[in-house]
């Protein structure tokens, strides 16, 4: 299924050649040489070659821009980035667009510059037609990360959290777009900047210069591009006052000593996280309990992305969209190299209720763009299906299923990670700049930063045992393919799932226990997706010929999901919960009370856990926020859903609802 779709969203119209904005009746750039105008406005307005020149090795630098367009400045960046930063330097181009072009367009407008068609051959192909929201896209092993923010700048800039170094302001001409360039959108570019961040426009408008000198900018009128007389240029010089995150939600500076992690738990979010370092520089030791021998059944399994949206723009919803596309995109990059291993086949999630019909209308009329997922009947359902399906459903094409290990595998195949196997970890304990990480007396390792990823069993470190985690145990059931079970070709979802057969077996899941920690395989929980197969696919039921199936002779895989209590994953830093109850106590009588006191950070600790029933979305995307959060980058999501994922999110409502001993350790 072609993930590009031909609309125009960017409203875009070819005039000699060159691309053009009916929408706004403007030029996307310069008519006479559109590289030679990027690279003179805004690669040398931001005297970039002497900046990166002058980098040091490992040092990363933030781009921001206004308007995306057609991502001639992005390459134009990316090869002067090549030319002259050291080979192990990192740039982030952070670039907020209302209308990305169709593919074809892109392709089109970029096939101009034949100099810089080794980028564009990287850009190309990663090129979708985005969804609203956030995307991040690794380049050149992840030594160039583009966060494409879809939507308008006004709504976009307030909720992103980056310290840009260099601005493009490039959002068409002021005249004929005036909302790029309002006093409101300048604050936000002043608002992003780090102390000292220099900005260049092509434009020498008289209410934009005053607009950045408002900001806090110093600007200079600098020599423009081709027929234009005058550009501006400038710098940061009087940052704003940090409105900034509440101090129990604030973040510890980003990691300046040695880049050596270790992180506990080989799960997809610890494989993911140290994946994200790995690929930062950072070196990393993995521990995980269990040992490299696995029972046959978990070399089969398979596990769905699977987003279940709903139509209102909580955290929970916009961090399952970004997760599902970004791990989506994992895929098909080929991360998982494997053919058998994954399968983009697409997910049909069947509106199997009352609620769920209405649940699906409302998420159709936010109109987000068929590549992400279209409402289906049910004729067209069980037409992609290949199978008959009762109900009418959304259809997500470039979702589909991966075999977990084998994406863990992926994650941690890499010369600066180390995976230590049947090793358990039991306790953690700081001593000067390092944590020490014990199988009961014995040092399994020691490292600067530890990252606990050890799903379920997240709390079990003194450290830890504030967290709400709890387990829910699940059992997927291995069902034997029959001829007829072949026609299903794509993953149903709805109150359980099942996906098209690999290597003879369709996984079928998942049951839902509480307070049942045992991971034993039992008949019983095959029979209860049994009975969810038969509401799901009654003909696929019918195909398999469950009817007659004996479940004691099933074969299956049981697990612990960890999830917290309010859904959300738990991605961030650690804090002494003793010693923050205490430092917020305040909080219990008036909980509006402006503490300014930090956080009691203990050093180095950060967590990725409480993934749910959808880890394969959620910890390919909050590894690179834990990655972010260490290396001070821009953070891959919107802010205030990484805030809603902070760890001490529990520890403070506790406190307000007066839910929590103010005089002992929480
Ligand atoms: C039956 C079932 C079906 C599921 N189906 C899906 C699905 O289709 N799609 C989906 O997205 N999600 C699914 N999930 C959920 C998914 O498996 C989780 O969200 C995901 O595994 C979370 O990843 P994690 O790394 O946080 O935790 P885990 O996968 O649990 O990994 C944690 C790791 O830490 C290790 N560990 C724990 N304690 C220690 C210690 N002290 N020392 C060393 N190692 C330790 C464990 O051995 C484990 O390997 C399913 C879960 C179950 C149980
Ligand atoms: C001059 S073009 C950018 C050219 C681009 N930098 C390049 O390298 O091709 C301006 C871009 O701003 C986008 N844009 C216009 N108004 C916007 C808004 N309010 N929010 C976000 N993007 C906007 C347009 O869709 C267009 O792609």
């Amino acid at each position: 299924m072609p993930l590009q779709d031909d609309s125009n969203p960017g409203d875009l119209d070819w005039r000699d050649g060159q691309p053009f904005s009916r929408r706004f009746c403007d030029v996307y750039f310069s008519r006479s040489s559109g590289m030679a105008e990027a690279r003179h406005v805004f690669l040398d307005g931001n005297r970039l070659r002497d900046r990166w020149a002058a980098l040091a090795p490992g040092n990363s630098f933030v781009v921001g821009e206004t308007g995306f367009g057609t991502g001639l400045n992005f390459l134009c960046a990316w090869a002067l980035w090549e030319e002259t930063a050291p080979r192990d330097a990192r740039l982030h181009f952070v670039s907020v667009e209302a209308y990305p072009l169709a593919r074809s367009d892109l392709a089109r407008a970029l096939a101009l510059w034949p100099e810089l068609d080794r980028f564009r051959n990287a850009l190309e192909p990663a090129w979708e037609a985005f969804s609203p929201g956030w995307h991040r896209i690794a380049f050149a092993s992840g030594r160039v990360l583009l966060t494409l923010v879809v939507g308008d700048a006004a709504t976009a800039l307030p909720r992103l959290d980056a310290a840009v170094d260099a601005w493009f302001l490039d959002g068409f001409a002021p005249a004929r777009n005036p909302d790029m360039w309002s006093p409101a959108l300048l604050a936000q570019v002043a608002r992003l900047a780090r102390p000292g961040a220099t900005f260049a426009t092509y434009t020498a408008a008289g209410e934009v210069r005053r607009g950045l000198e408002t900001a806090g900018f110093a600007v200079r009128k600098a020599a423009g591009f081709g027929r234009k007389r005058e550009m501006l240029a400038g710098a940061l010089v009087r940052p704003p006052p940090g409105a900034g995150h509440a101090p129990w939600f604030a973040r510890p500076a980003p990691h300046a000593a040695e880049r050596r992690a270790v992180v506990v738990g080989a799960g997809p979010a610890g494989a993911a996280t140290a994946a994200s370092l790995a690929a930062r520089g950072w070196t990393i030791e993995v521990i995980e309990r269990r040992g490299a021998a696995r029972p046959i059944e978990a070399t089969r399994h398979q596990g769905v992305l699977y987003a279940h949206p709903s139509p209102h723009p909580t955290a929970l919803n916009e961090l399952a969209l970004t997760g599902l596309q970004y791990s989506s995109r994992l895929l098909r990059g080929g991360r998982v190299p494997d053919p058998h291993d994954r399968d983009l086949c697409g997910v049909l999630q069947l509106a199997y209720d009352v609620q769920e019909t209405a649940r699906q209308a409302a998420v159709a009329a936010l109109g987000l763009p068929l590549p992400l997922l279209q409402r289906v009947d049910r004729a067209a359902a069980s037409d992609i299906a290949g199978i008959a399906v009762p109900h009418g459903a959304l259809h997500f094409p470039g979702a589909g299923w991966v075999h977990p290990p084998a994406l863990c595998a992926a994650l941690l195949d890499h010369p600066a990670i180390r995976l230590v196997e049947a090793s358990d970890a039991t306790s953690l304990e700081r001593g000067g700049a390092q944590w020490t990480v014990r199988d009961a007396g014995a040092i399994l390792a020691q490292a600067p930063v530890v990252v606990i990823a050890a799903g379920a069993e997240s709390a079990q470190f003194a450290q830890t045992r504030h967290l709400p985690l709890r387990a829910i145990r699940g059992q997927i059931t291995l069902l034997p393919a029959t001829r007829g079970s072949a026609a299903l070709r794509t993953v149903l979802c709805g109150e359980g799932y099942v996906a098209p057969a690999r290597g003879g077996v369709h996984s079928l899941g998942a049951t839902h226990k509480f307070r049942d920690r045992a991971t034993d395989v039992r008949a019983a929980e095959h029979s209860e997706n049994l009975v969810r197969l038969e509401r799901l696919a009654p003909a696929l039921h019918l195909a398999v010929g469950a009817a007659r199936l004996d479940a004691e002779a099933l074969s299956g895989l049981a697990g612990l999901r960890c999830s917290s209590p309010d859904y959300l994953p738990l991605v961030g830093p650690i804090v002494d919960a003793g010693e923050f109850v205490r430092t917020y106590a305040a909080l219990a009588r008036d909980a509006t009370l402006p503490l300014v006191s930090p956080a009691p950070w203990l050093d180095g600790l950060y967590a990725n856990t409480a993934h749910g029933s959808r880890g394969l979305i959620t910890a390919p995307l909050t590894g690179e926020l834990l990655a972010a959060y260490l290396d001070g980058e821009p953070l891959p999501l919107p802010g205030p859903v990484a805030t809603a994922l902070h760890p001490s999110r529990f520890l403070l409502r506790a406190l307000v609802r007066r839910r929590v001993a103010l005089d002992a350790s929480a």
